[in-house]
């Protein structure tokens, strides 16, 4: 019998699969352990949109404080929404704790896809993803990277996101029934590795005597992007409130259901998506123009001018005075990181 796809690209990951924290070594028994769910399921929703190297650090912190689903169940939302600050994406955050908080209520993770994709915050891909990794079931999971590889291997050309389907449909058709978690990872590592955007590695593929992308000559033609909208420009305003010769800036919490919402922020003038800000300042006096910082979200690019003052006022509204100097831990959204490492490098 001649060797399939998955028995060469099964083979390739015991040698080259890359050494992960919520990983196992390729072709390990599946841990009893019930931190073992929990560790896969807390990696998938990181990894979402996210890359491997930047989740690395969040995810040993948030094991170190909360090993297990319990204990993230436990915790308060503005200290998961601190300890998230800078991955982005901040509704995965408030998902995460809906969801530790009903899988420590049903006493454990459920481990078939159906089950999965009804708890909070779990898409098609995650419940798949965690159903073959961490339960070791036949699952499809197709993320960007296995995309990448799959539309390549079939020559699939059509443009995404239509050619989503007949991806998943090929990538069912290779899927094993053994190994699930690991042929999964395989093709992930793949597609990171070898099977890259730009300049694939053709020549180091295991599957490259299988992929008819290569053999028609262009791989790195596929998958078709779709032609990208343009995001519309918002301009907003931050206020660097100080007091105690700048030793203490206001903080404010950001309202819960808006945009970054329960996350610790300065004060704006209200901007969001939708619209820019008023510009209008918290408190009267002598504002300084400090420059403005720039930032992507998913439906708008934001220019956010950074104005400061120091005062003895306390701004109108809730709020916190919180040392410049451990502003780090304040757990501020990427934006307003940027923009206090702004004013403080203006001060
Ligand atoms: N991206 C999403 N899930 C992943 C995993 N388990 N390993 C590596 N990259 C990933």
């Amino acid at each position: 019998m001649t060797a399939s796809i998955s028995d060469h690209l099964l083979a390739w990951y015991d040698t080259h699969a890359r050494v992960l924290p919520w990983r196992l070594p390729p072709g390990s028994a599946l841990p009893e352990d019930p931190a073992w769910p929990y560790r896969v399921w807390l990696s998938e929703v990181m990894l979402q949109q996210t890359t491997v190297a930047a989740v690395k650090p969040y995810f040993a912190k948030f094991t170190e404080t909360w090993p297990t689903v319990e204990a993230l169940a436990a915790a308060r939302e503005e200290e998961v929404m601190a300890a998230w600050a800078g991955l982005g994406y901040y509704s995965r955050a408030r998902n995460l704790l809906k969801c530790a908080r009903e899988v420590a209520e049903r006493g454990g993770f459920p481990s078939t896809e159906p089950e999965l994709r009804r708890l909070p915050g779990l898409g098609d891909y995650t419940a798949a993803a965690i159903a073959a990794i961490a339960f070791g079931r036949h699952a499809v999971v197709v993320d960007a990277n296995v995309e990448r590889v799959v539309a390549r291997l079939f020559d699939i050309d059509e443009p995404l996101p239509g050619a989503r389907k007949a991806i998943r449909a090929a990538a069912g058709t290779i899927t094993p029934e053994h190994r699930a978690g690991d042929f999964a990872q395989a093709m992930m590592d793949l597609g990171a590795q070898v099977c890259a955007a730009r300049n694939p590695r053709c020549l180091m593929c295991p599957l490259r005597e299988d992929c008819r992308a290569r053999a028609a000559g262009e791989p790195e033609r596929l998958p078709v992007k779709p032609v990208k909208k343009a995001v519309p420009a918002r301009r907003g305003t931050a206020f660097w409130i100080t007091r105690r010769d700048g030793e203490e800036v206001w903080l404010v919490t950001r309202p819960p259901g808006g945009m970054l919402g329960g996350m610790r922020a300065l004060p704006d003038d209200g901007w969001s998506a939708q619209a820019n800000g008023s510009g209008e300042a918290p408190l009267p006096g002598q504002w300084h123009d400090l420059g403005a910082v720039r930032h992507g979200f998913t439906h708008a690019s934001l220019t956010l001018e950074v104005r400061a003052i120091e005062t003895g006022f306390t701004p109108p509204g809730e709020g916190q005075w919180w040392p410049v100097e451990s502003i780090e831990e304040a757990g501020l959204a990427t934006l307003f990181a940027k923009a206090a490492r702004l004013a403080i490098a203006a001060d």
